[in-house]
């Protein structure tokens, strides 16, 4: 199996070979009460969800009303999230999060198992873009995996490093340990709430 996880074949074999075990099979723990408290506050908001996987958030947040897009290079992601969400097929994308083909402010832009899911010499790289991508005062939140940990995916780091990454750009508003997360993550799964700094 391709080893190198910047790589969209590295996931598009997991994917073809159905090893993911990363994926939620339905909305992660406490996702719609995070969710709807952002929607309330920001009725507006603007949702963007890199590295998506089978976008199950992308769904409910439709459902809710808002104004979501989902997008991975994997292509063989971007068809099971189609295949899923057959109605949504034209808000999940086929892109690179290092790209430009998926740009702009938004005012959400939602992290799950993406972070972790990059080699580590990539998250200074990740911080940057995200900066670029979250409007001033909106939030990069969702799910971090907080676990020094430097062979994976998933790779991990303390939410020391985590800050040191983040704080140019971002400050840290909410922190939430998870108690049912997935065995790869667990117990060092958190939501994490970083408001873009104006
Ligand atoms: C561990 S999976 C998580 C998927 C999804 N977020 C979830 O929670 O189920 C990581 C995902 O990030 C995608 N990915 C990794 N690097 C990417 C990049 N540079 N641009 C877009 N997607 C990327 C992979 O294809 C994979 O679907």
């Amino acid at each position: 199996m391709a080893q190198d996880s910047s790589k969209a074949d590295f996931w598009d074999v997991r994917y073809q070979n159905k090893v993911t075990p990363w994926d939620s099979e339905g909305l992660p723990e406490g996702f719609e009460v995070q969710a709807q408290a952002l929607l309330q506050a920001s009725p507006s908001l603007r949702v963007l969800i890199p590295g998506c996987g089978t976008a199950y958030e992308l769904a409910w947040l439709q459902q809710q009303g808002a104004d979501a897009v989902a997008f991975d290079f994997s292509a063989q992601a971007v068809a099971r999230a189609r295949q899923a969400f057959p109605a949504l097929a034209d808000r999940i994308l086929e892109a690179d999060f290092f790209g430009t083909a998926v740009d702009g402010q938004w005012g959400w832009v939602y992290e799950r198992a993406f972070l972790c899911a990059l080699p580590p010499k990539l998250a200074v790289a990740y911080a940057e873009r995200m900066a670029r991508l979250v409007a001033p005062g909106g939030v990069l939140a969702g799910y971090f995996f907080l676990r020094t940990q430097a062979k994976g995916p998933p790779f991990g780091m303390s939410l020391e490093a985590l800050q040191q990454i983040l704080a140019p750009y971002f400050m840290l508003q909410k922190q939430l340990p998870l108690s049912h997360s997935l065995p790869v993550f667990a117990p060092d799964e958190y939501w994490l709430q970083w408001q873009r700094r104006v």
